[in-house]
């Protein structure tokens, strides 16, 4: 029976080795939710890193015996893979390149021969398992090389590969010194997905001036193979996030909060810590609403969750320093007694905190310099049981493409982005409901598990297509 391989960087769970103790946590990411109908079924897989170094085999072998069971397959990393091959091209070349933060990236020769080389064994454990009837869905810019280096063992192969980050202009890109190996590594893919238009013609145009292939309404002609690059809009698992949000327990937690901070209008951030999520140009705006506005000070507070991420790569190091300055001086310079104006957390939240946070804030604020789409976004409309509330979203972020109704703001626009601040506290109630019916209805349609089947009828109709050509 043909079977379905989900192939990521790192596998949907977290694995943690404490002393000899190695536990299992499962993952609450949207990507893990949305496909869990898909590799948990019959035999099919997901292969991925667990996301540590284990030297000893015994570890590797009860890691893989374990995960086995849940329709998992583990690929280990050495140290000096992890090191040049995930932290080094994933994180200091391709990470920054993609963000259009090009003045960051690395090009170390080492680096991208990991890069080539973890592809390369990313293949070896798909070619194990694969046979030429299944589909295989690769995910995310850690695996770019991977859709054609399986092409060349599976040629028949159904093969979709779906980039979970921003596809930069061909201006940005061509810095790449590997750029041409880049584009025909993802071309060894039938269906290419981006989530948004401007990524796909980003990339439509890079695969014409690199390699002088043309498309016709998204189809690529490579000479050998059609190729199919197309949009989808990622989703989130709506119901999941709207029951969580009326959940008995979330309402004590909030009641919990909301006894805790007092009756302060809460505004609301929820990111990695990251340079492409903009958290100083949020801060600088904050504080500039602080001093614009001096009728808010002592009513509104920043509740900023930043969860740690990448922190063995030097330029995420010192952003941490960068904002606990920033934190630590906005702080000292307008706290009361009584008020503190930004409440800030560096560490994760279990889901049910997060939902609380969604329901007591007045205002969620995403203000990324670029992002591929931003669930966070989508999941604090999916949260406002009530339609009360207001989203602030950066049009960097993919999600502004659908999200309309949002208040957008430039990132790079200080002022804007504390004016719109004020302005969402003294919006009507009548008209956030307005706006947050039509953002709720939205993204409740085009939810996660609408996302994953349409890339799959996609999948199907362009290998279909292929044939029609090949006897046309
Ligand atoms: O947004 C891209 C992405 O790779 C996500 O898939 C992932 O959740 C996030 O970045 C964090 O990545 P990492 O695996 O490096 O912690």
């Amino acid at each position: 029976m043909a079977r379905t391989i989900i192939i990521s960087n790192r596998l949907p769970l977290k694995v943690q080795k404490k002393e000899s103790e190695i536990t299992f946590e499962t993952s609450e990411g949207g990507l893990a939710t949305g496909l869990g109908s898909v590799y948990k079924q019959g035999d099919n897989l997901w292969i991925g890193w667990p996301g540590l170094f284990l030297e000893e085999e015994p570890d590797r072998d009860y890691v893989r015996d374990e995960l086995l069971k849940e329709n998992m397959q583990p690929v280990f990393l050495t140290e000096t893979e992890i090191k040049e091959y995930y932290e080094g091209f994933s994180n200091e070349t391709l990470w920054p390149t993609f963000h259009y933060f090009s003045q960051y990236a690395v090009y170390e020769k080492q680096h991208w021969e990991a890069y080539v080389a973890v592809n390369q064994k990313f293949c070896d454990e798909v070619v194990k398992f694969a046979q030429p009837e299944d589909t295989i869905w690769v995910h995310d810019y850690q695996l770019l090389l991977l859709p054609q280096l399986i092409r060349k063992q599976l040629a028949g192969v159904s093969i979709g590969f779906f980039q979970h980050i921003p596809f930069p202009s061909f201006e940005i890109f061509r810095l790449l010194p590997w750029r041409r190996e880049i584009i025909q590594g993802m071309l060894g893919a039938d269906l290419i997905g981006f989530h948004t238009y401007d990524d796909m013609r980003h990339f439509l145009s890079s695969t014409n001036r690199l390699l002088g292939y043309g498309n016709l309404h998204g189809l690529v002609d490579t000479g050998k193979r059609t190729v199919l690059v197309d949009a989808f809009p990622m989703g989130i698992d709506y119901e999941k996030y709207a029951a969580l949000a009326i959940d008995p327990e979330t309402i004590k937690l909030e009641q919990e909060f909301r006894q805790a901070i007092g009756t302060h209008r809460v505004i609301v951030s929820i990111d990695r810590l990251d340079y492409s999520k903009g958290i100083p140009n949020r801060l600088y705006a904050f504080e500039q609403f602080l001093k614009r506005y001096p009728e808010f000070q002592e009513k509104v507070s920043l509740v900023m969750i930043v969860v740690p991420s990448r922190d063995t790569v030097e330029k995420y190091k010192r952003l941490k320093e960068e904002i606990d300055e920033l934190v630590g001086r906005i702080n000292s310079s307008y706290r009361t007694i009584s008020w503190n104006p930004i409440q800030y957390f560096y560490r994760s939240f279990p889901l049910p905190e997060i939902s609380a946070f969604y329901r007591i804030a007045d205002i969620c604020l995403v203000t990324p310099m670029r992002d591929g789409m931003n669930l966070v976004s989508k999941e604090f409309i999916a949260s406002k049981f009530d339609q009360k509330g207001v989203l602030i979203l950066s049009e960097m972020a993919g999600a502004a493409q659908e999200l309309a109704d949002a208040i957008q703001i430039n990132p790079n626009n200080i002022d804007q982005m504390a004016d719109a601040i004020k302005e969402a506290l003294l919006l009507p109630e009548p008209e956030q409901m307005v706006q947050m019916n039509a953002m709720q209805t939205l993204i409740k349609t085009y939810d996660i598990h609408q996302w994953v089947k349409v890339f799959m009828d996609r999948l199907s109709y362009v290998k279909i297509k292929q044939q029609s050509f090949t006897t046309d």
